[in-house]
């Protein structure tokens, strides 16, 4: 399905990145999985290559504009394109706004906006010799609605990466480039499992979510899959929820 497909997966080494890149692997996809944790990222790229799969790690700091350069440098001179770009990369620091530093609140958003920005700028000269592209910005149902105390700084960051999506699918429409924007409810994976260890905050974590239990990582890559594929050919500036149902009520 995405046999002649070049993608990379930004924060690859855990959680729903790394699945990302597994299963994009598994559908013929040749991954370049970055993460600022490299030995996290190593390690998923050889246990891929050691399946078989064309997978290579590239160490990254997302928020970085020279790193930006240095992973589609690298991409164009072993692959000569890239296909598909995951901005999945995020950090979640959960804090009443009283006690939310300016650090704290400026980090996240370096991380989750400004590098969801630099990836979409950086990698449009590789998808252009493509012929066209799929960019996958993730963003969170915080994107869409503020699901719980504590979430000043992350909402801001999920909201600003849904309406950037929709600003980048203007601009990159004219190159074939799609931008979309997937919008995870509460998935288990490393960020969020503490939440899941305490009934309470299980509880309140979930709220709503008509499906009443998180999604797995691979509920997400899925859709993501999709989104790589061709047969979301004519979907752009789109914003997909894959949260059980949470913000439909
Ligand atoms: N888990 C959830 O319930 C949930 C829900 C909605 C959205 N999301 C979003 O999905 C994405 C993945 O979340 P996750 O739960 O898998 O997180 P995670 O914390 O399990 O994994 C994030 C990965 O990103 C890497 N990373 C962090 N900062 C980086 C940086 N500056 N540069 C490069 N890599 C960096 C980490 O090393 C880690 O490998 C994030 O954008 C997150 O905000 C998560």
């Amino acid at each position: 399905m995405l046999e002649t497909n070049v993608t990379i997966v930004t924060g690859a080494g855990q959680g729903m990145g790394e699945v990302h890149a597994r299963i994009l692997a598994a559908k013929g996809a040749s991954v370049i999985l970055t993460d600022i944790d490299t030995a996290a990222g190593e390690a998923v790229a050889k246990d891929l290559r050691s399946s078989g799969h064309t997978a290579t790690f590239i160490a990254q700091d997302v928020a970085s504009e020279a790193d930006w350069q240095k992973v589609i440098d690298q991409a164009m001179e072993r692959h000569g394109k890239v296909d598909t770009l995951v901005n999945n990369a995020g950090i979640l620091v959960r804090i009443p706004l009283e006690e939310l530093s300016v650090e704290d609140f400026d980090r996240m958003h370096a991380v989750n906006v400004r590098g969801t920005f630099l990836g979409c700028k950086a990698v449009v000269p590789a998808m252009r010799v493509a012929g066209g592209g799929s960019i996958i910005n993730i963003s969170s149902m915080s994107g869409t609605v503020a699901n719980m105390p504590g979430m000043t700084g992350y909402c801001s960051t999920k909201g600003a990466v849904r309406l950037l999506t929709k600003a980048v699918a203007v601009d990159l429409a004219k190159y074939n480039i799609r931008v979309n924007s997937v919008h995870p409810g509460t998935i288990a994976t490393p960020m969020t499992k503490s939440y899941y260890e305490d009934p309470d905050m299980r509880k309140m974590i979930l709220g709503p979510t008509l499906m009443e239990r998180p999604g797995q990582p691979d509920e997400v890559s899925e859709v993501i899959a999709f989104l790589a594929s061709k047969g979301s050919s004519y979907m752009t500036g789109a914003e997909i929820a894959v949260d059980g149902g949470y913000t439909a009520v």
